[in-house]
C-alpha cells in the first residue's frame, strides 16, 4: 500500500474548527455542551433570504453558475458599495466566493508564488496563517505587542527587515474585536502602496462595530483587495457565501483559477443571499441584541467577574478596545474545566490556550454557566 502525503497536508489544524469537533462529538454522545469553539450568529437567515431559496428549491434545477458568480449577486453586492460607503464599484470587480475562506484561498493564489513574505497581524484569525502555510507563503507574522492594531509604523519595519509582498489585515480583527480608526487605515494602506506591499482588507465584521463608522480600505485605492461575507451581520454561515473586491487586473487571474478550484459558489445561496441586502430593518435588530449582550460582557469584565471554581484563573481584558461583537480576553493558561483539560485534543498547543475569545452574538439567557455543562472553547 503506498499512502502519499503531502507537507501541506501537516498544516496546524484550525483549533477552533477541531473544538467544534469535540463538541459536536459530545453532543451526539447526548452529552450537554456549550459550544463556543466558532463564532456564529444564533439568529437564521433573514426571512426573504430563506424565501428566496425555498421559491428556487421549489423551482427545481439548482446548476453552476459563472465561476465570478451570478449578475444579480454581483450587482446587489456593487449597490451595497453605493449604498453604504459611497463607493462606485463595478459589477465587473465583484467575484463572489465559497464564503469569504475560498475567497482568502483565490486571493493568495492569484496575488502570491510560493516564497513571497506577506504580513499579518499577531494575534490573527488563525486560518489566515493556515492557508498561506499550505500554499508556501513566507508569514511574516507581526506581533502587535500591545498595541490595538496594526499600523503604518509595524508595516515600514516589518519591510525593513526583508521585503514584503502583501499584507493581509482585518478590521474589525478577529479575535481582539479592534476597528483600524479612518485616519491609520488611510497611513497603513498609503504606506504599503509607497513600498509596493499589497493590500488585502477583510471586512468580514463591518456592519458589526460599535464603537466606530464603517470604512473599506477600497475608500484610498482601487488597488486594495477587499473580502468580505454573509456569514456574519447578515447571518449566514452555513450558506457558504462571501465576495471580493477585485483591482481590475486581478478580476481574469481569480476567475481562471475559481473555474477550476470551485467551478463556482453554491447557486442556491447565491439566489438566496440576493435577499440580504434588502433585510436591514430584521439584521439591525439582532445586532441590537448583540448590544444587550456586550453590554454584560463589559459590565461583567469592569466588575472583574470570576468564573465559576473549576475556571481557576479569572478572566483579565486584552489591550484591545471592545467596539465589535467580539471582545478580546487574556486567559491564563489552566482555565479550562478540569474535566475538559483532560479531555482536550491532543493538537491543541499552548498559543491556543493562552487566548480566548468572548464571541456574543448568543443570547445572554442561553449561555449561563452551569457546572453540569462541559464547555468548549478556542481562541
Ligand atoms: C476574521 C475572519 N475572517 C474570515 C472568516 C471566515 O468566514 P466565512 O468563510 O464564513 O466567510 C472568519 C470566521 O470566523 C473570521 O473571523
Amino acid at each position: 500500500m503506498v499512502v502519499s502525503l503531502s507537507r501541506r497536508g501537516a498544516v496546524e489544524p484550525f483549533h477552533a474548527m477541531d473544538i467544534l469537533a469535540e463538541a459536536n462529538r459530545l453532543k451526539a454522545k447526548g452529552l450537554p455542551v456549550v459550544s463556543m469553539a466558532v463564532g456564529q450568529p444564533s439568529d437564521p437567515a433573514p426571512a426573504g433570504v430563506r424565501e428566496a431559496a425555498t421559491i428556487a428549491l421549489k423551482a427545481g434545477r439548482i446548476g453552476y453558475t459563472d465561476a465570478l458568480g451570478l449578475a444579480g449577486l454581483r450587482k446587489a453586492i456593487a449597490a451595497h458599495y453605493g449604498e453604504h460607503y459611497g463607493l462606485d464599484v463595478s459589477p465587473e470587480r465583484i467575484a463572489v466566493t465559497t464564503g469569504s475562506s475560498a475567497a482568502f484561498n483565490l486571493a493568495f493564489l492569484a496575488m502570491f508564488d510560493p516564497g513571497d513574505r506577506v504580513a499579518i497581524a499577531a494575534p490573527g484569525y488563525p486560518a489566515y496563517r493556515n492557508i498561506m502555510a499550505a500554499l508556501g507563503i513566507d508569514i511574516a507574522e507581526i506581533e502587535l505587542d500591545g498595541a490595538a492594531y496594526l499600523h503604518a509604523e509595524h508595516l515600514q519595519a516589518a519591510h525593513r527587515e526583508k521585503p514584503l509582498k502583501g499584507v493581509l489585515f482585518a478590521s474589525p480583527a478577529n479575535p481582539t474585536g479592534a476597528v483600524i480608526p479612518a485616519g491609520d487605515l488611510e497611513a497603513l494602506v498609503k504606506t504599503a502602496q509607497e513600498l509596493g506591499i499589497a493590500v488585502i482588507s477583510d471586512e468580514i465584521y463591518h456592519r458589526l462595530a460599535y464603537a466606530a463608522p464603517d470604512t473599506t480600505a477600497l475608500s484610498f485605492g482601487a488597488d486594495v483587495t477587499v473580502i468580505n461575507s454573509f456569514s456574519k451581520y447578515y447571518c449566514m454561515t452555513g450558506w457558504r457565501i462571501g465576495w471580493m473586491v477585485l483591482p481590475q487586473e486581478l478580476v481574469r487571474p481569480v476567475e481562471r483559477i475559481a473555474q477550476s478550484l470551485y467551478i463556482s459558489p453554491p447557486e442556491l445561496s447565491q439566489i438566496a443571499a440576493i435577499e440580504a441586502f434588502k433585510a436591514t430593518a430584521e439584521l439591525e435588530a439582532v445586532k441590537a441584541r448583540y448590544a444587550w449582550n456586550r453590554e454584560l460582557l463589559i459590565a461583567c469584565r469592569n466588575s472583574a467577574l470570576r468564573l465559576p471554581r473549576r475556571w481557576t484563573a479569572p478572566f483579565t481584558p486584552s489591550a484591545t478596545s471592545p467596539g465589535t461583537p467580539m471582545t478580546a480576553w487574556r486567559l491564563r493558561a489552566g482555565c479550562w474545566p478540569r474535566r475538559m483539560w483532560r479531555r482536550r485534543p491532543a493538537a491543541i498547543s499552548i498559543r491556543c490556550r493562552a487566548i480566548a475569545r468572548c464571541a456574543f452574538p448568543t443570547p445572554a439567557a442561553t449561555t449561563t454557566w452551569s457546572r453540569r455543562w462541559r464547555v468548549s472553547n478556542a481562541g
